[in-house]
């Protein structure tokens, strides 16, 4: 378990003051994907960067299983951040080592006795589907395959917890994929706790489990993606499923309605259609899978044969399990 309460980030400089990461407080459980969405400039990287104290706050406590790491000796803070692995955009491997010798690069340090280190690294390699691959230098990899090394490297010294800072930011989509699912199919295998940051909505759509929203160095909503998208109002949901821009010209009373799984809301709509005899227009929206289950939100508009029924139409939807707002 992740805690961070209260944390501050002002850098300063030439009379300057950067308030990067301003008072936030999350949490993030053990074993689950959580996500850090935000834009450019947002505090990310320096909230990543406080997680592992590369960046020391200014301010607040950041407790990593049970561990509060801004009081820590330095000596106990090596030890602490043997436990958090990082993975950046830029993975930066050492070109004069292979691929091998690059992720058995932070077992060398750690003292690691250089039998246990071969089979480690072996471990690594293989968890990444890189075995084949050992004995070539970066220059031979391919830029997803470089990642691949740079997620074994940060896992050697086995952690509970990896950092990714914008993992796939510099990957074609199909290779991002691929990283992704190997990073959900890691925490599955090892259940290490996983906080990434990022700018697109597909990779916290694609596999986290939990997900905050960031915006000038403050969290501005958070939680379990499944709980957010059943929540009309939720800016996560509308960036994760957006429903489109509401379209003032279309007549009849507008709804936003969201839904997961069971709940698929065709049947729903077409029995709504069938049994209070309304017609319902779809305006816009988005079905997709979101930490593993299929959820939508759909923005509809009801035609003027609802005739002041409004009430008792959205009381049959929530029945049905659908969450219903004025859109
Ligand atoms: N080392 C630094 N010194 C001064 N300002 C910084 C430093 N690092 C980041 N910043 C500023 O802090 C803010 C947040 O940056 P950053 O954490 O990199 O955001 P993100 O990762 O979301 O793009 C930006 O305004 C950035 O210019
Ligand atoms: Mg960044």
């Amino acid at each position: 378990m992740i805690t961070l309460e209260s944390v501050t980030k002002v850098y300063r400089g030439r009379g300057q003051e950067v308030t990067a990461v301003d008072d936030v407080s999350l949490s993030v459980d053990s074993g689950e994907i959580f996500g850090i969405l935000g834009r450019s400039g947002a505090g990310k990287s320096t909230l990543l960067r406080c997680l592992n104290l590369l960046e020391r706050p200014t301010s607040g406590t950041i407790t990593v299983d049970g561990v509060e790491l801004v009081a820590l000796s330095r000596q106990d803070l090596r030890a602490a951040r043997r436990r958090i692995g990082t993975v950046f955009q830029h993975v930066n491997l050492l070109a004069s080592r292979t691929a091998a010798e690059n992720v058995a690069y932070g077992l060398e340090v750690a003292g690691v006795p250089s039998a246990r280190r071969r089979e480690r690294v072996a471990e690594l390699l293989d968890l990444v589907g890189l075995s084949d691959r050992a004995d070539s230098r970066p220059s031979q990899l391919s830029g997803g395959q470089q990642q691949r090394v740079g997620i074994a490297r940060a896992l050697a010294t086995d952690p509970s917890v990896l950092l990714c800072d914008e993992a796939t930011s510099a990957l074609d989509p199909d290779t991002t994929a691929q990283i992704l699912d190997l990073i959900a199919d890691i925490n599955d295998r090892t259940g290490v706790t996983v906080v990434l940051i990022t700018h697109e909505a597909e990779v916290v759509r694609r596999i986290c489990d939990s997900a905050a929203l960031m915006e000038a160095g403050r969290v501005v909503e958070s939680g379990r993606l499944l709980d957010l998208v059943g929540d009309p109002d939720s800016r996560l949901a509308g960036i994760l499923l957006p429903v489109g821009e509401p379209l003032a010209e279309i007549p009849g009373h507008h709804l936003t309605l969201a839904f997961a799984d069971e709940r698929a809301v065709d049947p729903t709509l077409s029995r709504l259609t069938r049994d209070l005899g309304v017609e319902v227009s779809i305006l816009g929206g988005t079905l997709e899978r979101v930490a593993g289950h299929q959820v939508g939100r759909l923005r509809v508009a009801l035609g003027d044969e609802r005739g002041g029924r409004e009430d008792e139409i959205v009381a049959y939807l929530r029945r049905a399990g659908v969450t219903v707002s004025a859109a």
